[in-house]
């Protein structure tokens, strides 16, 4: 019989949206909700695994009975993954990382003078890259939030992130993305297989992933 469940797995999952801070109160952000984020982390609760939940601001309530860790930056859950890293068995990556932050934090509020303002921004790690470059025998799953080329930008991530799963959004679509309760999903598995989703409930759609993910563990194919 196929099994279910992932008793005994450790499954960490990042969630929500990074803050890069320019000054003590404004921050360079994106609307990530981390709804997606949390309706794995209950998923994968449901499933009974260990969870871990690497989360950016949100308003939402972590499932209890998981480890919590609340960052703010992108080198905050930078350094939250990589110290759990060892211990997972299933990394997924839902969260919306800034790809940039300020080079510098003005430690005092900025105050209005000149009429232009210029913020220099400098790049920030890419988690889920670096993870690639040590996979071993993980299961590692990422997200692809998209405006065009919604397939070929979410296959070279796949590739390029070395993982075994990306979950593909094209983010301008109704009903899907960033502080939508839905979503409008294609899962891309590493041997090229595309799964369309229709609308789903986020909930749903983490089903659909963890049902994927079982099947990979199980060494089945759907
Ligand atoms: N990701 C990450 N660290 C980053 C950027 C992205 O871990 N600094 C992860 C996301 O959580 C997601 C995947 O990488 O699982 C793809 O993120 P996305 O924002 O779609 O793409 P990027 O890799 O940032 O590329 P681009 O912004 O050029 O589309």
């Amino acid at each position: 019989m196929q099994k279910r469940y992932l008793e005994g797995k450790t499954v960490l999952i990042t969630a929500g949206g990074t803050r890069e801070h320019i000054d003590p109160i404004r921050f360079i952000g994106n609307p990530s909700s981390g709804k997606m984020g949390y309706a794995l982390a209950q998923s994968a609760l449901n499933r009974r695994a260990n969870v871990i939940l690497v989360s950016g601001p949100t308003q939402l309530k972590p499932p209890k009975k998981i480890r919590f860790i609340s960052i703010t930056s992108a080198i905050d859950m930078k350094k939250a993954v990589d110290s759990c890293y060892e211990q997972s068995d299933i990394v997924i990556c839902a969260a919306a990382v800034a790809d940039y932050r300020p080079e510098n934090f003005i430690s005092n509020k900025i105050k209005k003078s000149e009429e232009k303002l210029t913020i220099q921004l400098v790049k920030n790690p890419d988690i889920l890259l670096e993870l690639g470059k040590k996979k071993g025998c993980k299961i590692l799953v990422g997200f692809a939030a998209e405006t065009k080329d919604l397939l070929a930008n979410a296959k070279a991530k796949l590739i390029e992130k070395n993982l075994d799963m990306i979950v593909a959004n094209d983010v301008t679509k109704e009903g899907a993305g960033f502080e939508s309760d839905t979503n409008i999903v294609k899962i891309i598995t590493r041997d090229g297989e595309v799964k369309s989703l229709p609308l789903l409930s986020k909930r749903r759609v983490a089903t659909k992933i963890f049902d994927k993910i079982v099947k990979a563990i199980n060494g089945l194919r759907r």
